[in-house]
């Protein structure tokens, strides 16, 4: 049996609007483990992006409990959720937020600067880590001298570089061609195959969900349906 990475139980987001409330979440239970492969679908508005930014700790629940790797992470300060981010979680991009004028290297080891790593070893991770993305032989290439595909490859292999938990991918291709998508999609599938990666996806697009062995789909705050669990 596999640990489990993610547990959520009943989180509930509420937004404060001026005087009126959103609630975004109302209700989400989960439970993701190591090496799985999961979906989060659902249409524009149903709370995607706030489950994402939850299990990403770059926002809290309103209600409920996150226990990360079996810690209640719920009710930790913003300083020590920032902190557990650093540590534990990859985030991928749909823009793919790379440093303009700055080698594949360089960004790819951008993770690693804040962290008690020494640039030698750091160099060497983010070397293994653009190999891993089939990047050899490009690392010294600059942002805009690299294709929409190589940057979101560059973009991976940061996420990768502190050997985290879980990668989080909130519309990964969704700034990428048909053809770029399944390369970017097939390198998603053999981190997660290869490499026993956890990732996490969010996409509207069914076809990219599909890629994923496990799926929920999100309607108005809560989980309507869940697949391959
Ligand atoms: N920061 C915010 N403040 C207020 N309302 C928000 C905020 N973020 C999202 N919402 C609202 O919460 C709901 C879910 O949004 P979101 O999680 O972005 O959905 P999705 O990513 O599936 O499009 C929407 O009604 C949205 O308008
Ligand atoms: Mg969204």
């Amino acid at each position: 049996m596999n640990n489990t990475i993610i547990k959520l139980e009943n989180i509930i987001k509420i937004y404060q609007v001026g005087a009126s409330e959103v609630h975004a979440l109302k209700g989400v239970s989960l439970e993701v483990k190591e090496g799985d492969y999961l979906a989060i679908m659902g249409p524009s508005g149903s709370g995607k992006s706030t489950l994402m930014n939850i299990i990403g700790c770059l926002d809290k629940p309103t209600r409920g409990h996150y226990f990360l790797e079996g810690t209640d992470i719920s009710t930790f300060s913003r300083n020590k959720l920032a902190e557990i981010r650093n540590k534990k979680i990859g985030f991928v991009f749909q823009n793919f937020n790379l440093l303009p004028r700055t080698s594949a290297l360089e960004n790819a080891e951008l993770p690693l600067l804040y962290s008690d790593i020494s640039p030698k070893l750091a160099r060497q991770r983010a070397l293994e880590a653009l190999a891993q993305v089939g990047l050899k032989g490009r690392e010294h290439h600059l942002t805009n001298q690299l294709s929409g595909g190589e940057m979101q490859r560059v973009a991976i292999a940061r996420a990768l570089v502190n050997r985290p938990s879980l990668i989080l991918a909130d519309e990964p291709t969704g700034n990428l061609d048909s053809k770029t998508e399944e390369e970017i999609m097939s390198v998603f599938k053999s981190l997660n195959r290869e490499k026993g990666m956890t990732l996490i996806l969010v996409t509207h697009d069914p076809d990219i969900g599909q890629a994923a062995p496990r799926r929920i789909y999100l309607r108005d705050g809560l989980i309507v349906k869940k697949e391959g669990f």
